[in-house]
């Protein structure tokens, strides 16, 4: 049973420093779970809370939007998920944002509570949003994978939306689009990135060919691993990096997923598209 109080680690004000204090353990309500937190990602939303002082105005803050962690209790109607189950969830201010989406202006931490920051011992989660871990993975490993995952996905399968946050519409390969756009190429800025390593995996699993990224050379073998067919050295100036991709492209260039997104990527991105 989990305890009544709980250590977390609270932001005490707007770009002020992190501090580590105590709050009560909450309960699930219905369609909720308590998780105990084993593992939280740290991601960029979270330092650019701390280091710009943006998203969020009531303080002191609990954030955190990444985490993996075991079941602890089952709230109301729950079904699937039980005590222990070893799982991987967005923090639920996230997953309310993909919720409401069509009312929310983005998805972002802007509605973190005390409830569902992952810089805490126990958590609590929207079940809906929560996926069982397979033991080939850890639970270091899946802390990694909630918004980044996410991120990568909806921009590329979900529905395109003019109004609120979507994506190209795609079709998913979990929905038939497995292999569907073979012989179109990609382009995917900042490989490397948390997100980029997902979207190229998402455009192998989607069929994209070649898949042209960028990133320092260091990263090339990884990317390549991950599905990459090209890696272009991310340092070079931004007219060579422009003339390398357009020499891999026998096609024409239809898609780019900017996941760096300053203004020499969207630049060059422009540019080929134009
Ligand atoms: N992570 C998420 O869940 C999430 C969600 C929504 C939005 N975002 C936004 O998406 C962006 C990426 O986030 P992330 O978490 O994926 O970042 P990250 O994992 O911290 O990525 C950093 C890596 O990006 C590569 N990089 C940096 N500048 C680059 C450039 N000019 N061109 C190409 N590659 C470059 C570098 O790798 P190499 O040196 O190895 O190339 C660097 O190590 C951020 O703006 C973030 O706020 C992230």
């Amino acid at each position: 049973m989990a305890p009544f109080e709980q250590k977390a680690l609270f932001l005490q004000s707007k770009q002020g420093a992190f501090s580590l204090g105590t709050k009560p353990v909450p309960s699930p309500k219905a369609g909720e779970l308590l998780v105990k937190v084993e593992a939280a990602g740290l991601n960029p939303l979270d330092w650019k809370v701390q280091k710009w002082g943006v998203f969020v105005e009531n303080y002191p803050a609990l954030l955190g939007l990444d985490l993996s962690g075991t079941v602890e209790e089952v709230g109301e109607g729950v079904t699937g998920l039980r005590r222990a189950t070893r799982c991987r969830c967005p923090c639920a201010s996230t997953a309310r944002c993909y919720l409401l989406k069509e009312t929310c202006n983005s998805v972002s931490p802007g509605n973190y509570t005390h409830e569902n920051g992952a810089f805490q011992q126990y958590a609590l989660i929207i079940a809906a949003f929560t996926a069982k871990l397979p033991s080939s993975v850890s639970l270091d490993e899946a802390a990694t994978l909630p918004a980044c995952v996410a991120t990568a996905a909806l921009a590329l399968y979900d529905t395109p939306n003019p109004t609120a946050p979507g994506g190209i519409g795609l079709t998913a390969p979990w929905d038939g689009g497995r292999g569907k756009y073979a012989g179109k190429p990609i382009l995917v800025f900042g490989g490397a990135s948390s997100v980029g390593q997902y979207v190229i995996q998402f455009a192998k699993l989607s069929g994209f060919s070649p898949i042209i990224t960028t990133a320092s050379p260091s990263s090339e073998a990884l990317l390549k691993s991950l599905g990459a067919t090209h890696v272009v050295n991310r340092k070079l100036p931004p007219a060579d990096i422009k003339f390398a991709i357009s020499s891999f492209i026998t096609s024409p260039l239809e898609l780019i997923y900017d996941a760096i997104s300053i203004s020499d990527t969207q630049q060059v991105a422009y540019d080929l598209l134009a």
